[in-house]
């Protein structure tokens, strides 16, 4: 088994996520000097009209992998919002993170087994996809229907606009992306361009139980 490959990311997933993270920080560029920073005039109206372009890109992103791969994206969803005796277990100890990162030695030493994806990226993965609706339903109402919104409900949605999206970018960068960077073969399985496969040692390291019951087998010895 140690040369199999298990297909963990199609291409619709592929896609969808590397266009989304790449205009998610150039959102945040644009967006960020003009609210952050004390940039005149005329940069603030060129940043927002290529903040607004991009939006546009980052809203088609979206409704592509809604409609062009529902399964994918409903694959995610329900992985996400499958939650075991397994699952609760994780939080036991944090998935080992704080005894391997930081030698604290907190819960048991062993790792509940988990599915697809574990407890941390469940609860991560349902605030990145929640926060990019509320991104393009907010961008939207900011942009076209800001007459009609009304003072109070305009500032609403631009708090939570702005902050919302500096709360995720937080836990993109502090987290996702450290976390991403410690598991390889999954960092290359969603970001190279080529096939979305990730090592079979892998798989059952990080997930055994999606492994087990989930990944579909096509070398089954007759
Ligand atoms: C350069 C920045 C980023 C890197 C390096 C990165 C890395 C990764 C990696 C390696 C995975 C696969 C984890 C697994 O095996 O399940 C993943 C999945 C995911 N990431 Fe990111 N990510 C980045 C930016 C973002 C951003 C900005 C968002 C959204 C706010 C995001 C949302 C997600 C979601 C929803 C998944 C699950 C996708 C799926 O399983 O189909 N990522 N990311």
């Amino acid at each position: 088994m140690s040369d199999a490959r298990i297909l963990r990311f199609h291409t619709a997933d592929k896609v969808f996520h590397g266009v989304n993270a790449i205009l998610w920080f150039a959102l945040v560029f644009t967006g960020g000097v003009v609210y952050l920073t004390d940039v005149s005039n005329a940069t603030g109206e060129n940043l927002m009209f290529w903040h607004i372009v991009l939006g546009i890109l980052f809203s088609f992103n979206l409704l592509a992998y809604l409609v062009f791969a529902p399964d994918r994206f409903a694959l995610m969803i329900h992985a996400c919002t499958t939650w075991d005796a397994n699952t609760f277990a994780w939080f036991k100890n944090f998935g080992g993170y704080p005894r391997r990162f930081f030698k604290i030695p907190f819960g048991p030493v062993e790792v509940a087994p988990q599915g697809r994806y574990n407890a941390g990226q469940k609860l991560s993965y349902l605030m990145f996809m929640a926060a990019i609706v509320m991104l393009v339903v907010t961008g939207i109402l900011l942009w076209l229907f800001a007459p009609a919104l009304g003072k109070s409900a305009f500032q609403f949605m631009f708090y939570l606009h702005v902050w919302g999206s500096l709360l995720i970018t937080v836990l993109v960068v502090c987290a996702h992306i450290p976390l991403a960077l410690c598991s390889m073969p999954h960092f290359l399985g969603i970001w190279r361009l080529g096939a979305g496969d990730i090592t079979y040692h892998s798989a059952e390291h990080h997930s055994p139980v999606w492994l087990e019951k989930d990944v579909i087998r096509t070398n089954i010895e007759k």
